[in-house]
């Protein structure tokens, strides 16, 4: 049995493959700072790693996508926009930077579902994880050595092991002192090779973080960058805006962004992001009343247990034959006769259309729905004991709909659907 604290990036997915980024750009707008970077051109298989349980989700991808997510409160004293940019819809990533006077520049994948910052170590990139930034604490005037031990151990059973350390880490024009994270000195070599990050940007509750760490967020809160202990997420997934891929807003959100009021739902529980839905339905189908649900945006599709699987599976008229690699096809003409989801969410309905729902990947099309396990009876627990199986995770798919506002001082979630 593993520890508790090393399965917390368990719900993280893993993306697996080289990608080729270009266009790296940067402008002023109004009192935020955009980055805009990273076009990913390439792209072919998406691992995901679930607590427990080895889960891999390898997606046969090829569309073109950039998301710019950038950071912005509202009413901003200070504010970073940020950048954040989407591989083919199904992870988002930020560009970061540690240490000073130089600030050492490294990109981040986003994990709603996980509370540590982590990066390679330079000298592990040079030793054995080439291809990537890493950071190097000698050349940071700002560097204060801690030398904990770390260790997060995925549920694929893959481990990334380091130590912990200080400095200044930078998201856009925000400059974060004391910031404690985990070198990483030690990966999976496939990981080193197949994914294009350096490390991990963790946005989850400082309850699920590791070691004692107090999370980036927390951090920011308490060192008044931010005016609100929130921050945002617009998710862009539209293949052909290559320009807009969408924003992480730190301390805030924009009501531009989303259509009518926000609806607030505490936190069922304070760990996940986790909400109570009132109902999920297919057409004139339950799919469960009263069930948890988690946020994950480092999850790509939505992931549901496996007798709501089922129910949607044949409403969308799929078989187990249709599952490739992990997802299942679909006959990309059928999608417009397809049934809305709605989730009934704080006593709203929020709608997923077969457009939200269905990914079109060039021509091919993916349903949006999978399942943890491949529901033939493999239990998949989370480090607590609760039944994973019977979890709901709303991954990138839900966010390409839903503008989702999260706040780390209250614990409650709030939701709008997208302009
Ligand atoms: C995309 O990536 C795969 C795996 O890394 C590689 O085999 C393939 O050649 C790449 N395609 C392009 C167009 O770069
Ligand atoms: C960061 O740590 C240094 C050294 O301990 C201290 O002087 C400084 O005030 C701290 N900064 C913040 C914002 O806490
Ligand atoms: C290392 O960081 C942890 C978490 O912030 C802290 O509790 C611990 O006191 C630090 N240790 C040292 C030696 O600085
Ligand atoms: C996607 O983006 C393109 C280019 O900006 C735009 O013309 C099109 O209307 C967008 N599609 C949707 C569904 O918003
Ligand atoms: C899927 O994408 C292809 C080409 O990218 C397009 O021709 C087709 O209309 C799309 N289908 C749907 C259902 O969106
Ligand atoms: C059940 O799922 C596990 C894990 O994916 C797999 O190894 C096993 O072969 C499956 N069993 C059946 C009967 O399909």
């Amino acid at each position: 049995m593993q520890s508790a604290q090393k399965l917390e990036l368990a719900l993280t997915l893993v993306l697996i493959w080289g990608l080729t980024q270009s266009l790296v750009e940067s402008r002023r707008w109004q009192k935020s700072v955009q980055l805009k970077l990273h076009r990913e051109t390439n792209h072919s298989k998406v691992m995901e790693s679930f607590p427990s349980q080895k889960l891999r989700l390898k997606e046969k991808l090829s569309t073109t996508n950039e998301l710019v997510i950038s950071s912005a409160s509202a009413s901003d004293t200070s504010v970073a926009r940020d950048n954040l940019f989407n591989s083919h819809n199904t992870e988002y990533y930020v560009t970061g930077s540690f240490g000073s006077p130089e600030a050492q520049q490294v990109t981040l994948l986003m994990d709603t579902a996980s509370a540590n910052l982590l990066v390679y170590s330079s000298k592990f990139v040079t030793e054995s994880c080439s291809g990537h930034s890493g950071y190097s604490s000698s050349e940071s005037q700002t560097y204060q050595a801690n030398g904990t031990a770390f260790e997060i151990q995925y549920a694929s059973q893959d481990v990334l092991k380091g130590f912990l350390s200080t400095d200044t880490f930078t998201l856009g024009d925000l400059s974060l002192e004391n910031q404690t994270f985990a070198e990483i000195n030690s990966a999976p070599a496939a990981m080193c090779q197949q994914s294009n990050y350096d490390g991990i940007l963790g946005l989850g509750l400082v309850q699920i973080a590791l070691g004692g760490v107090k999370t980036p967020l927390e951090n920011m809160w308490d060192q008044g960058l931010i005016d609100e202990p929130v921050f945002s997420l617009y998710v862009n997934r539209n293949a052909s805006d290559a320009s807009n891929g969408g924003f992480l807003l730190l301390g805030g959100s924009d009501p531009t962004l989303y259509q009518g009021c926000l609806t607030y739902v505490p936190l069922s529980k304070v760990a996940f992001w986790q909400i109570t839905v009132g109902r999920v339905g297919i057409g004139s189908k339950n799919l469960c009343s009263n069930c948890q649900a988690i946020f994950d945006v480092g999850t790509s599709l939505i992931i549901v247990p496996c007798p709501a699987l089922k129910i949607i599976n044949k409403k969308l008229g799929l078989k187990e034959a249709d599952k490739k690699n992990g997802v299942y096809i679909i006959d990309c003409s059928k999608v417009s006769s397809l049934p809305n989801v709605v989730l009934n969410i704080g006593w709203k309905d929020f709608t997923l259309t077969p457009s939200d729902y269905i990914l079109n990947y060039s021509g091919t099309c993916v349903s949006g729905f999978s399942s943890l396990s491949d529901c033939n009876g493999t239990q998949a627990m989370m480090d607590d004991g609760e039944d994973l199986n019977s979890m709901w995770v709303f991954g990138d798919v839900f966010f390409g709909a839903i503008f989702t506002l999260f706040d780390f001082g209250l614990n409650l979630v709030g939701m709008a659907p997208k302009v």
